[in-house]
């Protein structure tokens, strides 16, 4: 055995001896005793701090993958390609993920699509600019300079649908969602709001599967560009004038429901995805 290592084999024995004697001191304290009870809520909350750091640390990737895979699992259901116990990174594939430029709409080349995370620019200072009121129809206060979109393909690489990140304020929360449209940029495929925190029952009958139903085939644009798709009080009549335009407004919930017209109405309009989609579509 080498010269430091029976140094450090006998500081070891040192310490060993006198741990133990510290803790039979300690036990052998009367149970009352104010230093019994100090040291055993000491050593309990320090063991506990260690073994919570510990897991916050050897779980952190574990949790990334799980967020990732959850979002993958939200942008294959709005697209209708979510199967219960299918492979999400293989039914992902199916994706092509690109960032763009909000206000040229044009592709991002210098922005990564496999690290952005337009959820978080939003709230950078760097990546994100304030909204004045007027501009400010969803009050998300500010916006992203770039955004991810997701470009459904099929086999031969045609497009198939474009998923758009979209959020917007509520009554109670924020609600964060995605929107898919046709390769046409105008027609709806889905929605879906995967984290809010609107009423259960009320507003948050926006997770609601036969609502979100009814957003299938509805236009976003009309004859003049401008975003006009919203929800109204109370339900559609099919045979009613724009009814395309008009989807079913959430009972007792007109709050949340305004919150989401307005959110489709910055997300789609100038300030959001109007010129990405003029770009992709052309007239
Ligand atoms: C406990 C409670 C929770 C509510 N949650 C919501 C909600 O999540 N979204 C919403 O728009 N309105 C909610 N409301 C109702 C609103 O206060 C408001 O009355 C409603 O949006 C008006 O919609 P209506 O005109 O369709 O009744 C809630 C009301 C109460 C008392």
């Amino acid at each position: 055995m080498s010269e430091t290592s029976m140094q450090f084999a006998s500081t070891l024995k040192v310490w060993r001896e006198r741990a133990k004697a510290y803790a039979d001191r300690i036990l052998s304290l009367p149970n009352d005793s104010f230093e019994k009870t100090l040291s055993v809520a000491f050593w309990l909350c320090l063991v506990c701090a260690v073994l919570v750091a510990f897991s916050a640390v050897a779980l952190k990737s574990l949790q990334e993958d799980n967020k990732a895979a959850d979002m993958r699992r939200n942008i294959l259901e709005v697209v209708g390609l979510w199967r219960e116990g299918a492979d999400i990174n293989e039914a992902f594939k199916r994706f092509e993920v690109k960032v763009i430029d909000l206000k040229t709409g044009e592709l991002a080349k210098d922005v990564d699509p496999n690290t952005y995370d337009m959820r978080k620019a939003a709230k950078d200072f760097k990546l994100s600019e304030p909204l004045p009121r007027d501009k400010d129809v969803a009050s998300i206060k500010r916006k992203p300079k770039y955004a991810t979109v997701y470009f459904l393909k099929d086999e031969n690489g045609e497009l198939n649908a474009l998923v758009l990140p979209v959020w917007g304020y509520g009554l109670w929360s924020t609600m964060y969602g995605f929107l898919a449209l046709e390769p046409d940029c105008n027609t709806v495929i889905g929605i879906n709001f995967y984290d809010q925190k609107e009423t259960p029952g009320l507003g948050g009958e926006v997770v609601n599967p036969n609502w979100r139903a009814l957003w299938k085939g509805k236009r976003i644009y009309d004859q003049a560009g401008t975003p006009v798709l919203r929800l109204i009080k109370g339900r559609v009549n099919p045979g009613q004038e724009k009814a395309e335009f008009l989807v079913d407004g959430l009972a007792g919930a007109t709050l949340t429901s305004n919150g989401v017209s307005n959110l489709i109405r910055f997300w789609l309009g100038e300030e959001g995805y109007k010129p990405f989609l003029a770009k992709q579509c052309p007239k």
